[in-house]
């Protein structure tokens, strides 16, 4: 059992600027503790030693805590009620104001798999709609990594499983085992890092106003204390438009609940601010 990691702690931030005290203690003492057995350590004092003469471990660590798992349309309850209820009315209202573009903030992208999904939902809802409204979608994660894979778009099969045959055909190029996204699917998806703890920005430069109908911010509040998901939840919520909208996790949203925010469909991960 991992008592006190002070010290490993101080040692990550002042050598590798890094800050695991963000990290919720459970996720984290998980994660510290799958290292210190497998670098054969056998106390977190140890492990500290340990990476302070092989620095490499540092980056193994990081990594195992910067989960980046995703995949196309995950939570099938959130995509259902976007595609049959919110965007659908939120297209309606757009066509009745000036301002015609929809604008999403996909806030942790991780390689593209959730903000590729929210572009072929309002690409297939605008496209039977005469009066041509526009939608932007700006994507970010902290990782460059990620931005690059969520810029190139391919894919394996394994992340596309809830996607069915005509959508895969109409939005993927395939070749071989990789499934690449068609370049009008891109088109209208703005990818940049953006690190969400930035105490200098609030929103993503690259869309210089926020203003957004939606952010999307699921499946990462769970890996933080409170104290940091609150703050996850003040930024975002503070780049909404009147009565936007936040999504978060299936496991996310008890997190919300407690902060004020209503979700306007039972299960969906969908809230407004109250
Ligand atoms: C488990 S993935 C979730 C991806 C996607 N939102 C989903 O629901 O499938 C978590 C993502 O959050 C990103 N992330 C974690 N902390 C972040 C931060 N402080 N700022 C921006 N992105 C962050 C990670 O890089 C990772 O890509």
């Amino acid at each position: 059992m991992i008592t006190d990691s002070t010290h490993l702690t101080n040692l990550l931030k002042h050598l590798f600027a890094f800050d695991i005290s963000y990290y919720n203690v459970s996720f984290l003492n998980k994660s510290l503790q799958k290292r210190i057995t497998e670098t054969h350590c056998n106390s977190v004092e140890e492990y500290g030693s340990f990476m302070q003469k092989n620095k490499e471990e540092a980056k193994v660590l990081i990594d195992s805590l910067q989960i980046s798992y995703s995949e196309f349309f995950r939570n099938p309850v959130t995509f259902a009620v976007l595609e049959r209820i919110i965007l659908p009315s939120l297209i309606l209202k757009k066509k009745n104001t000036r301002h015609k573009q929809i604008r999403i903030w996909s806030a942790a992208c991780a390689a593209g798999q959730e903000s590729y999904s929210l572009a072929i939902l309002l690409d297939e809802l605008i496209a039977t709609d005469a009066n041509k409204l526009n939608y932007r979608i700006f994507a970010t994660d902290q990782s460059e990594e990620l931005i690059r894979e969520a810029q190139k778009g391919n894919y394996s099969a394994t992340a596309l499983n809830n996607l069915n045959f005509k959508r895969l055909n109409k939005w993927f190029s395939i070749q071989g085992d990789t499934y690449s996204i068609k370049p009008e699917l891109k088109k209208n998806i703005d990818f940049s890092t953006f690190d969400l703890f930035s105490k200098k920005l609030s929103s993503p430069p690259t869309s210089i106003f926020g203003d957004f109908d939606l952010v999307i911010c699921a499946n990462l509040l769970f890996y933080y204390k409170s104290k940091y998901q609150k703050k996850i939840l003040e930024k975002t919520a503070s780049c909404l438009v009147k009565g936007g909208y936040i999504i978060v996790g299936e496991a996310e949203r008890d997190i919300l609940m407690k902060y004020q925010y209503k979700e306007v469909f039972p299960q969906s991960g969908i809230f407004q601010k109250i």
